[in-house]
């Protein structure tokens, strides 16, 4: 601010800029901003404090507080993320890498709910109107309760929302919009910071619900600082491939629902399609008797994913033996080799080892050791494991099986996807019942996996 600035201010919320204006932007009242010397504002600011009463303590018993109200918006993995629908009042970050899908989902959110009666502001920093228009030609999600305002100047963006009734105000994106009061470049720290807080404020005074997107940095993380994700209320991330049609929208925050939930969506013509039963789409393209794959139940959320884990042992050209992964940790699969080598005499000096989980997805809990030993061994031996096979397991450094979490839970998505024999630790099965519908099959080490399943 230079020295001769003036210095107005709203005598009714104190919200302080360097232009006057006949309506705070801030609390929207009319004809209440007005210069200030500092020195007033300095007085304004003390006789405030003692004026003010001091604030009511209450006893947790006595607080009545309000249910918040949720609205669904139909599109029910959108909705599972959020723990059953968008709250009433609450500032939601969506975040995900550029083209992966933010806006086209957000869109289709902003038509379910236009369909139900809603007001809905999509506010676009990124893309023209006409860009905005043409997409949702193209997905065919044209709705006049759909109301899009091309606009990236905060107090205005304040002002039209103070102004109108809306039920949901979306803005594309966060790191776009510029308050005019703060001297740095949009998308900068401070401008995301501020500009969020203040959305906040006005999420939670006027109980109106406001979707953010967010980009994501190359590290994976949302772009903007940590802050930012302490300031909203829900952060969402949208991940995927941009190689394969698979979306999934992570809850990595929630105050209003469980983290614990994603959805799963494909990318399609049409926008993006929900996966109602996703368990089984990872591997619904499996070759059969093919040798090196094996499938493995992973947890996801609160979800059971089946993924098929690759691997292709080759005689390697180089003088140090590849070692490459997509979807795994390498140093896992280097621990792996090396247990294989050093317990059961297996010696991969001389092989490339690729692993790779299919469609694209990634696991890293260990429950997805024993599933990575069975392909490797499938593929150096050319032994192939049975499509109703699947394995469950972790490997520790003496070669022993150790029992996983959520294990009930993986065995009965199994059998409901008619797997015969699953492969599992026998430190999870605590007394042997005979089931006609599976046949368990229990392994203290990796010597047992081998003498039972390969015949070593
Ligand atoms: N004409 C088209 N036909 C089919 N699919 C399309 C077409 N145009 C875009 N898409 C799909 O939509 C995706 C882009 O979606 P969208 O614009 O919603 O992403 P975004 O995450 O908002 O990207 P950005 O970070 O650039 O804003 C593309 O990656 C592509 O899969
Ligand atoms: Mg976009």
């Amino acid at each position: 601010m230079s020295k001769n600035a003036k210095t107005y201010m709203c005598k009714n919320c104190g919200y302080k800029t360097e232009n006057w204006a006949g309506k705070c932007p801030n609390c929207g009242e009319w004809n209440s901003i007005r210069e200030f010397t500092p020195e007033e504002i300095e007085k304004n600011r003390s006789l405030k404090l003692k004026d003010d009463k001091l604030p009511k303590i209450e006893s947790l018993d006595k607080i009545t507080g309000s249910k918040k109200n949720r609205f669904p918006t139909t599109l029910t993995e959108f909705d599972r993320v959020l723990g059953g629908g968008i709250v009433e009042g609450s500032l939601i970050l969506i975040g995900g890498s550029p083209g992966i899908g933010k806006s086209t989902l957000i869109l289709q959110v902003a038509f379910l709910l236009a369909i139900q009666n809603k007001n809905v502001l999509y506010i676009t920093g990124e893309e023209s109107l006409s860009q905005v228009k043409m997409r949702a030609a193209r997905l065919e999600l044209i709705h006049k309760k759909v109301f899009i305002l091309s606009e990236i100047n905060y107090e205005k963006i304040q002002a039209i929302i103070a102004e109108k009734d809306f039920d949901l105000v979306i803005i594309d994106s966060i790191q776009t919009v510029k308050h005019p009061q703060i001297n740095s470049s949009a998308g900068s720290i401070k401008q995301i910071k501020e500009v969020a807080a203040s959305l906040f404020r006005t999420a939670k005074q006027t109980n109106l619900p406001i979707i953010m997107i967010g980009h994501i940095t190359k590290e994976g993380d949302l772009a903007g600082p940590k802050v930012l994700e302490h300031i909203v209320d829900t952060v969402l991330q949208m991940e995927g491939d941009q190689n394969y049609s698979y979306r999934i929208l992570r809850g990595l925050k929630n105050r209003f629902g469980s983290t614990n939930e994603m959805g799963i969506f494909t990318m399609e013509k049409k926008g993006l399609k929900e996966v109602k039963n996703p368990s089984q789409i990872f591997i619904s393209e499996r070759p059969e008797n093919a040798c090196g794959s094996t499938i493995v139940p992973i947890i996801d959320g609160n979800r059971v994913i089946l993924i098929e884990i690759q691997a292709l042992v080759t005689d390697t050209a180089y003088a140090t033996p590849q070692r490459l992964t997509t979807g795994i940790n390498k140093k896992r699969l280097s621990i792996l080799l090396a247990v294989l080598e050093k317990k059961l005499g297996f010696n991969f000096k001389v092989s490339d080892v690729h692993i790779n989980i299919t469609g694209g997805l990634a696991a890293s809990e260990p429950a997805i050791d024993l599933g990575i030993i069975f392909s490797v061994i499938s593929s150096f031996s050319d032994f192939p494991i049975d499509s109703k096979t699947a394995v469950i397991g972790e490997v520790g450094l003496t070669g022993e099986v150790r029992a996983v979490n959520n294990f009930e839970k993986r065995v009965t998505e199994l059998k409901k996807l008619g797997f015969k024999n699953i492969i599992v630790p026998a430190g999870n099965v605590k007394k042997r019942e005979f089931d006609p519908e599976v046949n368990i099959v229990e392994i203290k080490n990796l010597e047992e996996a081998l003498d039972m399943y390969f015949n070593y």
